[in-house]
């Protein structure tokens, strides 16, 4: 009897526990939704997984490293000039010299590091390129004056001309030519710093989308390059590493975007300087078959043994970078109603120094304006972009240089008429543009313009998605394929409460709240901390080895271990303040050098319900209901 009693009396103790812990579940979850619903809301459903950073352009940390760099001094006159596929002795020099005799050999590939040259045609007019785009020209007046130089230009070709036109573009395909063309090592930010004229016309008069979420997914000009032209990374490729001698491809095996464009009917063409670091010749074999039609490589194992005979990023007369961007230019000129697919790329001029681009930023404008008033881009979607941001030691040592790393530029620019024509696929263009994108994307939406389809809803399992398409705002850096290593995603970590600096906060906020009130203090009571309830620190995501890493180590180690140095921090707090127990969560930053903290009105969110407590402000002083606390 005493033993049943005794067992009666547990199990009367289990089932009441039962109960409370069932009732505790149930009260904790009615509290989370409570908050989901009443503040949480904005938060979480209509922002994004990924918050991006917001890195202010003009921040000092950074700014002590920028300076201006003075204009290119090119010279002397080029004695030679082209203009199509003609290469022709310019009157100023003839004006100045006299009679000018030049030779010309025009320069044939012979495989990435070789090259021969035609048979010399000496003239005192002009020479017209037939075989390739490339000369080498030498040139003498009659008392014995010499000038050289390697040119570019655009052989003629009257066979593709012919063949290679819109109406063998598949019909699916937007009729649009690619013109893709970017610097080494250029941040968003850099390049607001450093083309701010560039940056101005092409937000206001081109309407240009720059992707503000574009991240990396690895370190280094081929980890940028690979994922936008093969919608892979190199680890998934088949093996193309030089040292790896005969067991390795030639890098046609990769599937390289152009491949498809040329497929398509387009004229192709890629470009890339510094051939000895070359993306694809560097580390890896290069090609066997030339990859492109106009292909510049060619141009560069000619033309660099000469750059040092030349002032400064100039060859002869000319910014170099100019000679890339002129070529470009020719190109379309040459091919004005032929499907074109261009990629250029430019590395010299920033690739050591994120104050030297500054240099270029007119002759960028001018490009880009001539392409305009040509009527280039009415039928092109210009894509001017990077590979990554600047990776130079004190920048990088800051955490906001960190960021910029990570965040290249990259930008749009989408014919006047797009919009009207592809509202939708506009649309969701602009809205992906606020939010987190990756070189994979660029591959797909390549791809989407060759096919083009009715723009949906992005799948998120898809490692790429078209930027046609509209991107889920649940898109996480591991769905999107970026190691954390590399993702700007913020996000925070919660902190212990007995930490000081969230005491100091708490105060601060405390001591900011009444200062909003201060002037109501005859209606209003002044508030005190009844108590810390969560902290948190906004961090960057942290970081981890990435895939390259493990397998090669030749070329590209990146450096994980950089100390990053802070400037400022940004917390984030709930109280609960007296009285009136009203529940505040807000953000706030601290300046860790000055150890001073700040945040905002618009930061701060009241997230539990002030109802009558606010009656004295409801009608007259709208906007302090929820920080005031109307006196009895
Ligand atoms: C631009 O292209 C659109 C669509 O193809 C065409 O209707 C328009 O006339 C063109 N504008 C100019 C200035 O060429």
């Amino acid at each position: 009897m005493r033993i049943a009693s005794c067992y009666f009396k547990r199990l009367v103790l289990i089932i009441g526990l039962t109960i409370l812990i069932f009732c505790l579940i149930q009260f904790l979850k009615f509290e989370i939704t409570f908050y989901d619903r009443n503040d949480r809301n904005d938060k979480l459903d209509g922002s994004p997984a990924c918050k991006l950073p917001r890195l202010d352009i003009f921040n000092p940390e950074i700014m002590k490293f920028i300076h201006d760099v003075p204009p290119l001094q090119c010279s002397p006159e080029d004695w030679v000039k082209a203009e199509g596929s003609k290469l022709f002795i310019d009157k100023n020099a003839k004006n100045q010299y006299g009679q000018i005799t030049c030779s010309f050999n025009e320069i044939l590939r012979v495989d990435d590091y070789n090259y021969i040259l035609t048979d010399t045609v000496e003239t005192d007019k002009f020479y017209v390129l037939r075989k390739s785009d490339y000369a080498e020209v030498n040139c003498k007046t009659q008392t014995g004056k010499r000038w050289h130089t390697i040119i570019a230009a655009v052989r003629d070709d009257p066979e593709r001309k012919r063949d290679v036109t819109w109406s063998k573009v598949p019909r699916e395909a937007l009729n649009l030519n690619i013109l893709m063309f970017g610097f080494d090592s250029l941040s968003q930010n850099t390049f607001a710093r450093k083309l701010p004229r560039s940056n101005r016309y092409l937000r206001q008069n081109l309407d240009s989308i720059i992707l503000k979420g574009y991240n990396i997914v690895g370190d280094g000009t081929p980890q940028a390059l690979i994922p936008i032209l093969t919608g892979k990374i190199e680890l998934e490729l088949p093996e193309t590493r030089k040292r790896m001698g005969a067991k390795a491809h030639y890098v046609n095996v990769y599937p390289m975007i152009w491949k498809d464009y040329k497929q398509a009917g387009f004229i192709t063409g890629f470009m890339e300087d510094v051939h000895h670091i070359g993306t694809f010749t560097y580390r890896l074999k290069g090609f066997d078959e030339q990859p492109t039609d106009h292909y510049m490589r060619t141009y560069y194992l000619a033309a660099s043994p000469h750059f040092k005979y030349s002032k400064s990023f100039c060859m002869g007369g000319i910014p170099r970078h100019l000679v890339m961007m002129n070529h470009i230019k020719s190109i379309f000129n040459k091919y004005k109603d032929q499907p074109k697919f261009i990629f250029g790329f430019h590395g010299e001029l920033s690739h050591d120094s994120y104050n030297d681009i500054g240099v270029a930023d007119d002759d960028v404008l001018h490009w880009i304006k001539d392409l305009k008033e040509s009527g280039h881009l009415n039928n092109t979607i210009l894509i001017l972009m990077s590979d990554h941001g600047h990776r130079f030691a004190e920048i990088r040592n800051t955490l906001q240089g960190k960021q910029e790393e990570r965040l290249p530029f990259f930008s749009f620019t989408f014919p006047p008429w797009f919009k009207k024509n592809y509202p939708q696929a506009y649309a969701n263009f602009l809205f992906n543009a606020q939010h987190l994108t990756t070189p994979f994307d660029i591959h797909v939406t390549l791809k989407h313009i060759l096919n083009f389809k009715e723009p949906k809803e992005g799948d998120i399992r898809n490692r790429g998605i078209s930027l046609f398409d509209k991107i889920p705002l649940k898109r996480t850096c591991s769905d999107a394929f970026i190691e954390p290593h590399w993702c700007v995603c913020l996000s925070w970590l919660e902190i212990p409460l007995d930490q000081e600096v969230v005491q100091k906060a708490a105060q601060y906020l405390l001591k900011f709240l009444n200062s909003y009130t201060e002037n109501h203090r005859d209606i209003c009571e002044k508030l005190r901390l009844g108590q810390i309830l969560w902290a948190a620190k906004l961090i960057p995501t942290k970081g981890i080895l990435h895939f390259q890493k493990s397998r090669d180590t030749d070329g590209f180690v990146s450096e994980l271990s950089a100390k990053t140095k802070l400037t400022t921090e940004l917390y984030q707090l709930k109280i609960k303040a007296l009285p009136g127990k009203g529940l505040f969560e807000a953000s706030i930053s601290r300046d860790i050098n000055k150890n001073i903290f700040f945040t905002r009105i618009s930061d701060i969110s009241r997230i539990n319900m002030y109802g009558s407590q606010a009656k004295c402000v409801e009608n007259s002083l709208f906007h302090l209901r929820k920080y005031c606390y109307c006196k009895e």
